[in-house]
């Protein structure tokens, strides 16, 4: 299969996108359409164009698998997960039922249909504490939620699928994802989008000076549709800008950016949160992907499109499944 299949040209290859009518899945669909591919979603809730194909259900029963995967599909793109980490702290049976049970069925069924490639949206929360100066593929999975460890067990079943029956599963360890389409997260940059333009205060969870990698989704776009498509990608890829930053930090590049005023105060550390993010993305980078987006000029579009939304219509809180947001 090559890159063109997935990422520049029009090919007959059909995607399926678990998860598709959420924050990241939402980018994908939009990129896979745009150069010409036939894309089907599978998720909980429908997807805001009407024009997507889609199986709407539970990706725990196996009638929505069998659905998802009916008439044949090339390639997943499997992003459907619990993934908000304070949720799988309080919920760890669902989280393993949603994270772990239907990625293992959904890899079974992938096999007997020759599906030829996966790509999972895996997570840096595989690791848990940094384990050196900065987070490789090759450190220790140490997950500290459930969130974590049912990601490294979806992690896991990809190893043995792509060396047992030559399903190509590439796991790309995302970092904090942020940008255009993420009205309903509860992530910080959300957060602050959201106190800025409802005029409330930004609570700090702990002292601010935790550190992160924030990625933009149309970087994470890039990375899946490359991965989609280049036999190289297989295993795990830590996917970030490679530059990480304070809360506090963050909070200051929104205010310049914005040029708000950013009422903000502290709260309580949250369980689980990782000490410190910063990751090496020399890995992705040697298989051709390179963040293209800086902090700031990913943070100048995403506050292009938070001021000129109506506030009444989106509601500018998340769901409280959401709340604690996805890493
Ligand atoms: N956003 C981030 O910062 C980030 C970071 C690391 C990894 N990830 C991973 O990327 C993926 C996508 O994240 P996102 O931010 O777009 O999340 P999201 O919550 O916006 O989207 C997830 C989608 O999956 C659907 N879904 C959940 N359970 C399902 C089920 N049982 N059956 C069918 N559909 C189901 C939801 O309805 C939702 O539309 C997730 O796997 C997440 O763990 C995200």
């Amino acid at each position: 299969m090559s890159n063109d299949a997935f990422g520049s040209r029009a090919a007959a290859a059909k995607v399926l996108v678990t998860g598709g009518s959420g924050f990241i899945g939402r980018n994908v669909v939009a990129a896979l359409r745009a150069v010409g591919l036939p894309v089907r979603v599978v998720d909980l809730v429908p997807h805001p164009d009407p024009d997507v194909e889609i199986v709407l259900g539970d990706l725990a029963r196996a009638e929505v698998i069998d659905a998802s995967l009916a008439g044949g599909i090339d390639a997943i793109v499997h992003l459907a997960a619990v993934t908000s980490v304070l949720r799988s702290v309080e919920q760890p049976a669902l989280t393993y039922r949603t994270n772990v049970a239907a990625t293992a069925a959904l890899l079974e069924a992938a096999r007997e249909a020759d599906v030829r490639a996966l790509v999972f949206a895996s997570t840096n929360a595989v690791v848990g504490p940094m384990q050196g100066a900065s987070i490789t593929e090759s450190d220790l999975p140490q997950p500290l939620t459930p969130y974590g460890a049912t990601k490294a067990a979806g992690e896991m079943l990809m190893s043995a699928y792509t060396s047992s029956y030559g399903l190509r599963c590439a796991c790309l360890r995302l970092t904090n994802v942020y940008g255009l389409g993420m009205a309903l997260k509860d992530s910080i940059i959300a957060r602050l989008m959201r106190a800025i333009r409802t005029g409330s205060t930004f609570e700090v969870y702990g002292d601010g000076r935790q550190v992160r990698d924030y990625v933009n989704v149309a970087d994470v776009t890039a990375a899946i549709q490359l991965a989609l498509g280049d036999e190289r990608w297989h295993g795990p890829v830590v996917i970030g800008s490679g530059t990480s930053r304070s809360v506090l930090e963050v909070v200051e590049a929104v205010r310049e950016v914005t040029g708000a005023v950013i009422d903000v105060t502290n709260g309580p550390a949250r369980a689980g949160e990782m000490p410190a993010v910063v990751v090496d993305n020399a890995v992705a980078r040697s298989r051709g992907w390179s963040p293209r987006y800086t902090l700031a000029g990913g943070l100048a579009g995403v506050w292009e499109e938070w001021s000129g939304a109506d506030m009444s219509a989106a509601p500018p809180h998340a769901p409280a499944a959401q709340a604690g947001g996805a890493r």
